[in-house]
């Protein structure tokens, strides 16, 4: 993340692209374009990370023949901002677009708590004219967005974006074989919640004397980054945030190394701690709002949890699964049959035999994979199954590679439906159109 960057962004219209709840008049419904949806979401196949794609999810029930997307780039770094349109095929499915520069792709630092487009959008257009329009954006800002939705009702009821591990990231390229596969993000702590996460994954160990985040055996950052992240942010906005610690890999034995480590969490966050006494998975955003105090922490140590401040933890819904269709089947499972909170774990795993096989092919300049490409794979499909299938169930949805999903877009715009007038309107055209087969990918 290059904050200071002399490159900056444009802040589009905002207006243009805000949504707000229930902005929908059930009227609509007879409007071809009343579901429609972009989204926009952007990795790198490569870890070098120098050049993205960028992926557009596109989905609209009442699509007709001749409905293109079109991409437009604004962006000051390119002499020449261009366009490019593509005609998509079927009434969704996604395109990707190779190639783009990442350094046009930072968000200006002036107006950082304010949703900003990131010089990208695309519009969905019919006949010459734009229907539907959206642009890849942060969100820094969405549940105080929303506040008058949200305030009645409770923390269990939405849909929460959050990553998988959230602390594996890596600033540069990764050098090292072992850092190939144990990072899972991107951007630092602050940048995942300036685009939208509110739940972290985090797993805390201690490394002479000092708190790291830990993934496997591997230091990846020292906690106080990610605590100073955090505070931060709290400090700058009205949202909620959710932090999970467990599995505590290193330097935790005894009942004292929790108690000190919480001690110094409260010590760390003492203003912003919801503590556990005064509010619940049951408690309203309002509520939580009205305690002036917006930070949980789940704290992942039955034995002492009792004793303490910190919130019980919730079942973390991980299939350990490799393939595509393995990752879907299990979600699937998971958003019908586990009762919420809890946290589904959306991502694929790399197992010990595909880590040592694909670093012996990388060795020997052979196709291999990471995870890194296996999240930019995966992340449109997890959107479009969470739009499509998953919405009603979903509460916690954690993800490797935030940026590569539209996994934040997706649950915004399943929370507003839901609280909407037109919520029946939006799932029943949605289950009708789920039943035609009509799902392709487009690759460019
Ligand atoms: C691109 O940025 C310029 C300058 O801020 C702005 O006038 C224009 O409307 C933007 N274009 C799009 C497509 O948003
Ligand atoms: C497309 O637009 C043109 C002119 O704006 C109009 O004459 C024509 O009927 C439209 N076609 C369709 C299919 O709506
Ligand atoms: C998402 O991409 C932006 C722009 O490249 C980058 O600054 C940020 O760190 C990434 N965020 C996450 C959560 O990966
Ligand atoms: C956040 O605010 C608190 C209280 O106002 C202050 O003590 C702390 O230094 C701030 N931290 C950051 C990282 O801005
Ligand atoms: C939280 O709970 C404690 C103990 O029940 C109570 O003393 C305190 O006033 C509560 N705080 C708020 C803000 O409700
Ligand atoms: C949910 O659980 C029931 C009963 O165990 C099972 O039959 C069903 O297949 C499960 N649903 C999914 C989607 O896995
Ligand atoms: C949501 O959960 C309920 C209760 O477990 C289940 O009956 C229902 O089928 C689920 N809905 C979907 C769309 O999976």
């Amino acid at each position: 993340m290059v904050k200071s960057s002399p490159i900056v962004l444009l802040t589009w219209s905002l207006i243009l692209f805000h949504r707000s709840a229930g902005q929908h008049d059930c009227q609509d419904i007879s409007d071809d374009f009343f579901a429609a949806q972009i989204i926009l979401s952007f990795a790198s196949w490569k870890d070098n990370g120098v050049k993205q794609h960028i992926a557009i999810y596109y989905n609209n029930p009442g699509f007709k023949h001749g409905d293109k997307i079109e991409l437009h780039v604004n962006d000051t770094a390119k002499i020449q901002p261009f366009a490019k349109y593509y005609y998509p095929l079927t009434m969704n499915g996604f395109v990707y677009f190779m190639d783009i520069d990442i350094s046009s792709l930072t968000y200006e630092s002036q107006s950082i708590y304010q949703q900003q487009c990131l010089g990208y959008s695309a519009s969905w257009i019919r006949n010459g004219t734009i229907r539907k329009t959206n642009c890849l954006s942060t969100h820094p800002d969405w549940m105080y967005q929303r506040r008058k939705m949200l305030e009645k009702v409770s923390l269990s009821s939405i849909i929460i974006p959050g990553t998988h591990n959230s602390g594996s990231y890596l600033k540069n390229p990764p050098v090292s074989l072992i850092e190939k596969f144990t990072a899972t993000q991107d951007g630092s702590i602050f940048d995942q919640l300036i685009m939208g996460a509110r739940y972290f994954d985090l797993r805390p160990g201690k490394h002479n004397d000092e708190y790291w985040i830990i993934h496997g055996d591997y230091l990846m950052t020292p906690l106080q980054k990610t605590i100073d992240d955090v505070k931060q942010f709290m400090n700058n906005t009205q949202e909620i945030v959710f932090l999970h610690f467990k599995e505590f890999p290193q330097g935790f034995e005894t009942k004292q190394d929790h108690q000190e480590f919480m001690k110094y969490l409260k010590k760390q966050f003492g203003t912003h701690l919801v503590l556990r006494r005064n509010s619940s998975w049951k408690s309203s955003f309002k509520h939580i709002w009205g305690l002036n105090k917006r930070l949980i922490i789940l704290y992942d140590q039955n034995s002492y949890k009792s004793v303490y401040e910190m919130w019980p933890s919730i079942p973390q819904m991980w299939g350990n699964v490799q393939s595509r269709d393995d990752l879907r089947k299990y979600l699937a499972f998971v958003e019908t049959n586990i009762t919420r909170p809890r946290v589904s774990m959306a991502e694929l795993t790399m197992n010990t035999y595909e880590i040592i096989t694909h670093s012996i092919a990388e060795a020997f300049g052979m196709e291999h994979t990471s995870l890194r490409q296996k999240a930019s794979l995966i992340g449109p499909h997890v959107t479009q199954w969470y739009n499509k299938f998953f919405y009603e169930n979903a509460s916690i949805i954690a993800v490797d590679y935030l940026n590569a999903t539209g996994i934040v877009e997706v649950a915004l715009e399943w929370n507003d439906r839901k609280f909407s007038s037109c919520y029946n309107s939006y799932v029943d055209l949605t289950k009708q159109y789920n039943t035609k087969k009509n799902f392709i990918i487009t690759g460019v």
